[in-house]
């Protein structure tokens, strides 16, 4: 998508430089930095530090993480040591085991001096089928929005509300939660966005600058402004990304995800997630008991970083001294909370029978 005017992919090769170019999130919404990803420790500190962040961003990350070991050591070992060392840089999102077992599956039957080059073709064949899953999940969601949009008084905005980015920054383009409402902005229909701040790192900001680049309409409200917005009548839909979706539908992503769920249960808002087929693991079923959560250092918490008013980019401390933090980074949305699944070959329910009959080719293949 755009920056001042400008198509960027998240991540993208460059061919020159022969290296991977990632947009450092750390910085923004305040600084625009590209950062050049070299080695196998770098792309495992720039996934960890978050980097790049957002789970369909770090499968692809990790498929390219995966084509650079390669080309220092072709090896059945060094591979599998390039799995291990990448898949424990962060435990929730499901993307990045995913894009690993796949190049890993490819990899392995291949003579050690072809698989560099494969991991390289692979890693690119990764990072576009995910701006084409995410550009179909925006035909299907605009859908939705279109409905709600006719139910309306010409010219009054559908008001959807998000949480966490689940933008472009959060794949290699287009988003998954914000897909629609891109494809909504372009097909003419007047939205609005409220857009959750996210506590504790505030990923709502990253969605403000994108939505701003993008001229979308949009507020950012705290995180606890959304259950009073919906008894007022003022959220038509929630769309929101997922780190995990169980085969059942339950459905792991950014902490109080569950919450939003909740209230909007509570006030007959409809709740859609805006899930990629990679992000689905077939191998759990019960979010809640099975999806490891990610506990995040507690400093994310007692301190803030932001602009300051001389415009440098500074951190505080928000906590008194010494006080201690806790911090898990996600949370589980049981599947009755979701109204429905927003994928890439349609809109499903979130159940077994709903994924299965959009996927039976991926739920007949899961392992036993
Ligand atoms: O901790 P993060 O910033 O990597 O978490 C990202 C999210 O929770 C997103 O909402 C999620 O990855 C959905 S995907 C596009």
């Amino acid at each position: 998508m755009k920056v001042n005017g400008t198509h960027f992919r998240s991540l993208w090769w460059d061919f020159e430089q022969d290296a991977l170019q990632i947009i450092d999130q750390r910085w923004l919404p305040h600084d625009f930095r590209i950062q050049q990803v070299n080695s196998l420790q770098d792309f495992a500190d720039a996934i960890f530090e978050m980097r790049v962040r957002g789970a369909p961003l770090i499968g692809a990350t990790a498929a390219y993480g995966m084509a650079v070991a390669m080309r220092l050591d072709p090896s059945d070992a060094a591979m599998d040591q390039a799995w291990s060392f990448l898949n424990a840089t962060r435990p929730t999102a499901i993307n990045l085991r995913w894009a690993l077992d796949r190049c890993r599956t490819h990899l392995r039957p291949l003579d050690a001096e072809a698989r560099a080059a494969a991991a390289l073709s692979l890693a690119h064949e990764i990072a576009d089928e995910d701006v084409e899953i995410n550009r179909q999940i925006g035909v299907h969601g605009l859908e939705l929005i279109r409905q709600i949009a006719k139910s309306k008084p010409a010219g009054e905005p559908v008001r959807l509300l998000t949480h966490c980015n689940a933008g472009w920054l959060a794949t290699v383009d287009w988003g998954t939660a914000t897909s629609p409402m891109y494809h909504a902005h372009e097909a003419d229909i007047p939205i609005h966005v409220w857009v959750d701040e996210t506590r504790p790192r505030n990923q709502g900001a990253l969605t403000s600058w994108e939505l701003n680049s993008h001229g979308i309409s949009h507020s950012y409200i705290t995180d606890n402004a959304g259950g009073h917005l919906m008894q007022h009548g003022q959220v038509d839909l929630v769309i929101t990304g997922t780190d995990r979706t169980t085969r059942r539908g339950d459905v792991c992503n950014k902490i109080g995800t569950y919450l939003k769920a909740l209230a909007a249960k509570d006030n007959d808002v409809p709740f859609y997630v805006a899930l990629p087929s990679p992000t689905i693991d077939w191998t759990v079923s019960d979010g809640v008991a099975e999806i490891p959560i990610e506990e995040r250092d507690e400093r994310e918490i007692t301190h803030v970083q932001g602009k300051t008013e001389e415009g440098t980019i500074g951190v505080v401390q928000v906590t008194p001294d010494g006080t201690p933090g806790g911090n898990p980074a996600f949370d589980v949305t049981p599947n009755r909370l979701v109204t429905g699944l927003i994928t890439e070959r349609g809109i499903c329910a979130a159940s077994e029978a709903g994924l299965a009959g959009l996927f039976p080719d991926m739920a007949a293949a899961r392992p036993a």
